[in-house]
């Protein structure tokens, strides 16, 4: 009986949604308890590919059927189904300010991310990918100064995908920092903020989340992630910027960096700065506001600690596109 439990899970039946191919197959019961039923009891209701349309969800509902049921083997299709709902569902409200917007955008980012970590990337994905990127340099063209209201604070299971969608945003505010107007260009810094950390959906949630000091097997694991990311996105059609900023984020300009242990000669622009918002990300998004430095401590940190092996061009423009608001210091 415990085998049931693991084979067949409950959904609800308003996480379906018509218009979009569920590529798992939903199962019902007939008159029998769930805490109960055996295997054979599961009857297929819609066989993958199937296309549900608004007709049938709502009859469902009107009958009073809120609960049905997936494989267990099926849990990663509908972990990116729900996924892309929430992705669709997040409409980003193109009449609101800039600085709210980013807000939007960010939300609609890290659950892109989420989807890109759950499950195996398509072309669906790549395309929503560069729809998101693109609304971000759109705002930051707007306003630069949007990049101040981007969130920082995650639930702890969200963590790594509001990083990546605070990463985004980061990268190409300190690109116009710098000068650089090239609007596709920014957009690649954009994607390649999204990217990044791809690689991580490879490392060990025991890896990840583990809240004390690594192992060295366990950080051989973590330190494998850009390598893992190039595999992963490899003929995705992904520019050569975003390919090289997946594989080359943790290298420093002395060569302390992983995984090649390169050197500013090696390290392009680009990745330079996607070096600087991701360690700048890193340090301010926390899962609990205990760990969680304020931007004024994350950039002296930075400041005192990494000299010499992060772009100091890049952190003078980070800094610039924050301007720092003094009162902030006295933050927790
Ligand atoms: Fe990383
Ligand atoms: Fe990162």
């Amino acid at each position: 009986m415990e085998a049931t439990l693991s084979t067949f899970f409950s959904i609800n039946t308003d996480s379906l949604m018509d218009n979009t191919q569920a590529t798992f197959d939903v199962y019902t019961l007939v008159d029998t308890d769930p805490a109960k039923a055996k295997p054979e009891d599961y009857v297929v209701y819609a066989k993958a590919p199937y296309q549900w349309t608004h007709r049938e969800l709502t009859d469902l509902v009107r009958i009073g059927v809120e609960q049905l049921f997936v494989q267990e083997s099926q849990r990663a299709a509908y972990a990116r189904y729900v996924a892309l709902k929430e992705v669709r569902k997040l409409h980003v409200d193109e009449s609101l300010e800039p600085r709210f917007r980013i807000r939007q955008i960010q939300d609609v980012a890290s659950h892109l991310v989420e989807a890109c970590m759950l499950t195996p990337m398509d072309e669906v994905i790549v395309e929503k990918l560069g729809d998101v990127a693109q609304g971000m340099v759109k705002c930051l063209e707007l306003d630069p100064r949007a990049i101040v209201n981007i969130q920082t604070l995650g639930e702890y299971s969200l963590y790594t995908y509001i990083h990546c969608a605070g990463v985004s945003a980061i990268t190409p505010a300190i690109a116009m920092q710098m000068g650089e107007r090239d609007h596709d260009k920014l957009v690649q810094l954009a994607l390649a903020g999204l990217m990044h950390d791809i690689g991580k959906k490879h490392v060990p949630g025991s890896v990840l989340n583990k809240s004390g000091p690594l192992s060295p097997e366990e950080w051989r694991q973590m330190r494998a992630h850009p390598e893992l990311g190039v595999r992963e996105i490899e003929g995705l059609g992904f520019s050569k910027m975003v390919m090289e900023s997946v594989g080359l984020h943790h290298e420093k300009l002395d060569g302390s960096g992983y995984p090649n242990g390169l050197t500013a000669a090696d390290l392009p622009d680009f990745v330079q700065i996607v070096t600087v918002a991701d360690i700048f990300s890193a340090l301010t998004t926390s899962r609990c506001y205990h760990f969680k430095r304020n931007r004024y401590e994350a950039l002296m940190f930075m400041k005192q600690e990494l000299q010499g092996k992060i772009s100091k061009e890049a952190f003078r423009c980070l800094v610039e596109s924050l301007v720092i608001d003094p009162s902030e210091k006295r933050e927790a």
